[in-house]
């Protein structure tokens, strides 16, 4: 397929909902052959059907990002049916709300399994089949809220934390191999569980909407706006950025907006 993906192929974690969906998608109207990296087998077949159906690749492989054989099977999955992989986008994630007074020790090692140890094992399956490809890119959706730090997402943010430092290390230590890595921080991008988490504190369709046109760039994110950049990151309109950080934010993580989600 042509395209500015074409002849990549990429892993996505977390691609059966929300931004993985929009990232799979997009990746593969983009060309790439992409691995749908998903915990939910409906959503993650659901994802790759969609692609199929409209003239792309991709496969689901259903995979639990907190788990060192699965993440090893879905790698050998992925160099199975399309050969090395050349792109890995960590997108699964999970964002309880719970401040330090409320967070469990039981929630804190599930927040730090899925959004900091499944990108660690994710990446070190993944990257002795991106040096078979002769290099990679490794994109790892982190969050603003590594930097606002909300209160009422504690552990989630110290993770996102993490990530961003796991970030700047990969790209540091795999640079030599051609390896590149890179985080995009979404702000606030209403994908269906966010949707979900908002209508939980009362807010409707209609209240989201409303609190879009308050953001500086006057609408509410979508997966696809996060999508756009992935492909960048992912592309080699981008081989020479890696250890670097793109705000995907609309504009709200700039001084004096008050931070984002
Ligand atoms: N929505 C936002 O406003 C926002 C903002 C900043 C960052 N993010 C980050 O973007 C990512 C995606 O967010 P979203 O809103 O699209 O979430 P989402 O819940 O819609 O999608 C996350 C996907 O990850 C999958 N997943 C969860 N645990 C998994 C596991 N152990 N193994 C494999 N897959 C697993 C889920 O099944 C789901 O399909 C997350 O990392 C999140 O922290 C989201």
């Amino acid at each position: 397929m042509a395209g500015r993906l074409a002849g990549k192929v990429v892993i996505v974690t977390g691609g059966g909902a929300g931004i993985g969906r929009g990232v799979s998608t997009r990746c593969a109207s983009e060309g790439a052959a992409v691995v749908i990296a998903e915990l939910d087998a409906g959503l993650g077949a659901e994802t790759a059907r969609l692609i199929t159906d409209g003239g792309g690749r991709a496969i689901f492989a259903h995979t639990d990002v907190t788990d060192e054989a699965s993440v090893a099977a879905c790698v050998a999955t992925a160099e199975a049916a399309f050969g090395p992989v050349s792109g890995l986008v960590n997108v699964a994630g999970i964002y309880p709300r719970a401040t330090l007074d409320n967070t469990t020790v039981a929630l804190w090692d599930r927040i730090m399994d899925v959004n900091l140890k499944g990108p660690f094992l994710t990446c070190r399956a993944a990257v002795p089949s991106m040096r078979k490809a002769g290099g990679g890119s490794i994109v790892n959706v982190t969050s603003t809220n590594a930097y606002s730090g909300w209160p009422n997402l504690f552990a989630y943010s110290t993770a996102k934390g993490g990530l961003l430092t796991m970030t700047r290390n990969l790209a540091r230590g795999l640079a030599a191999d051609r390896i590149r890595a890179n985080a995009l921080n979404p702000g606030w991008v209403i994908s269906d569980n966010e949707i979900r988490i908002q209508a939980g504190d009362g807010h409707d369709l209609a209240w989201i909407a409303e609190a879009g046109k308050r953001q500086p760039l006057g609408r509410q994110q979508t997966p696809d706006d996060s999508a756009w950049s992935v492909v960048f990151l992912l592309s080699d309109e981008s081989s020479q950025v890696t250890g670097t950080e793109l705000n995907v934010d609309a504009g709200r993580s700039m001084p004096g907006q008050g931070g984002s989600g």
